[in-house]
């Protein structure tokens, strides 16, 4: 397998961790009589926006999608649908974040919509991450040439841009901080205090 596909496939795999975190954490904070600790979600929230919806993309379409589209147009429709749906992750995190200060002002009233919405948005991801996996992959390694994995590559290891690495190394803080903020068993964290 080459290096380009390892990476996407790794960042899925942190993406999908972190979702999986985010939707247990929301189904604690909706049964649990203790008030949650807000920081880790912020934090959960703050690698989605800015990690898969800010980086990963944003790459996924200027490199993979491009280059596929032009070795094999008839790929149009598919990366049509991929393109509407990093679009659509862009509002349904918007949606996330105005539940969560919601949620945080107010809890636990608006907390059954903050699980909603988490559980909504971990569906909706993995169905896209599961797509590209299952679809778009595949027809890459049929189609793509050398010189375009080189590119793809040069793209998700940032090495053709210092400030991507940078903040590769933030986001790689920022999820060690959200294993050590979320309370067993999702990470390592102190259990929520009850406050009453
Ligand atoms: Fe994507
Ligand atoms: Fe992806």
């Amino acid at each position: 397998m080459n290096k380009a596909i390892n990476i996407i496939k790794d960042e899925h795999r942190s993406i999908s961790a972190v979702l999986s975190g985010l939707k247990e954490l929301a189904r604690m904070a909706e049964d649990a009589p203790e008030r949650p600790d807000f920081r880790v979600f912020r934090a959960m929230l703050r690698y989605i926006d800015e990690f898969p919806e800010k980086m990963h993309h944003p790459k996924e379409d200027r490199y993979l999608f491009a280059r596929l589209l032009a070795r094999l147009p008839s790929a149009q429709p598919l990366i049509d649908k991929l393109q509407k749906e990093h679009i659509e992750g862009v509002r349904l995190i918007r949606d996330l974040e105005r539940s969560l200060l919601f949620l945080e002002d107010r809890w636990p009233v608006g907390s059954r919509d903050f699980r909603k919405l988490a559980d909504d948005y971990a569906r909706f991801h993995w169905d896209h991450m599961r797509r590209e996996e299952g679809e778009i992959l595949p027809l890459a390694v049929l189609h793509l040439r050398a010189a375009d994995w080189e590119a793809i590559e040069g793209a998700f290891a940032g090495n053709d841009d210092p400030i991507a690495d940078l903040r590769e190394k933030d986001f790689q803080v920022l999820f060690s901080r959200i294993a050590s903020l979320a309370p067993a068993p999702i990470g390592l964290g102190e259990p929520w205090k009850k406050t009453v």
